[in-house]
């Protein structure tokens, strides 16, 4: 979706938010276009796993990847057991302990932000996914030749985490209203409002993501708008989320407008389901004319 988002970055900003940054698609593209040089960067997510595993890496490198090598040597021997047997008896565990003493980013240990990069290079789809007691459930990945350590990208973005300018945190997406001001930049790209029953995947932190969720989402859009923050939000054109915006008055009189655009799902439990799809897009800012 890059080439469609990128028509939506506005030409000119302050600070830059990315309040579900999960994987970073779009915080590292505007890195990677020099959007980003010397403005204030904010990005965080609920998922505090993630959170410490991006902590780590900016300031314990040299630990993560000891351990990192450690668990690609494993898993040379035996993929699929290996995976299985880190994620039951070393991932989990571990975690569970992490959790019990307060699961705070500052205390995520360097051994889990490896296990979850292993995981997450091996493991179904490079999903993240927690059952309902919030342990780590993703099955194994057929990969043939998974690229577990690579130095460089590791390096790289050590670098860019470990910036004056870039903060990266814990945080509820509603933490954005108190950080954003007149003039920033905010990306949301919230866990997906399924299209049908059977679509509904929301594991990215135990709780999922609610209608309320996306109401109150609506609401920050709306009030940022109104402050004069540029907003860009993509999401599902399920009929929940698509009501919310659609012919809603108090989000035009904020200046807000739709688009509906085709996207590609690469999460989707059913190869079926990960085709062609249509993609949600409300934003204050105009898209600049296609190429
Ligand atoms: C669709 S993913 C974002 C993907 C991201 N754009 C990328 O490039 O990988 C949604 C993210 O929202 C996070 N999340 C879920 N509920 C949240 C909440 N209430 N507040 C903040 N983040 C949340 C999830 O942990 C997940 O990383």
């Amino acid at each position: 979706m890059l080439p469609v988002l990128r028509r939506y970055y506005p030409a000119s900003y302050g600070a830059y938010h990315e309040p579900f940054v999960g994987s970073g698609a779009v915080f590292f593209d505007l890195l990677a276009n020099g959007h980003l040089e010397g403005r204030p960067v904010m990005l965080s997510d609920d998922n505090a796993d993630l959170i410490g595993c991006y902590a780590r890496i900016a300031d314990s490198l040299p630990a993560v990847i000891t351990a990192l090598e450690c668990l690609a040597g494993g898993h040379a021997r035996d993929g699929r057991a290996h995976y299985l047997q880190v994620r039951d008896t070393q991932f989990n565990p571990q975690r569970a302990t992490w959790r019990e003493a307060g699961g705070e980013v500052a205390d995520y240990p360097p051994a889990l932000a490896a296990m979850l990069v292993y995981l997450n290079r091996t493991g179904y789809n490079g999903l993240f996914r927690v059952n309902a007691s919030g342990e780590y459930n993703v099955p194994p990945g057929r990969y043939e030749r998974p690229r577990i350590v690579d130095h460089v990208l590791l390096a790289e973005v050590s670098a860019v985490l470990a910036r004056p300018n870039v903060r990266v945190q814990r945080a509820a997406f509603d933490r954005v209203l108190a950080d954003a001001r007149a003039g920033d930049f905010v990306y949301f790209d919230p866990p997906y409002a399924p299209l049908s029953k059977t679509a509904n995947f929301r594991g990215y932190t135990g709780r999922g993501f609610t209608d309320a969720d996306q109401a109150h989402l609506q609401q920050v859009m709306i009030a940022l708008s109104r402050r004069g923050v540029h907003v860009l939000l993509s999401n599902s054109t399920a009929a929940s989320v698509a009501r919310l915006y659609d012919g809603n008055a108090e989000v035009t009189n904020a200046g807000l407008r739709t688009w509906q655009i085709p996207a590609r799902r690469a999460i989707n439990s059913k190869a079926a389901g990960r085709g062609a799809v249509a993609e949600l897009l409300v934003s204050n800012i105009g898209p600049t004319p296609s190429l």
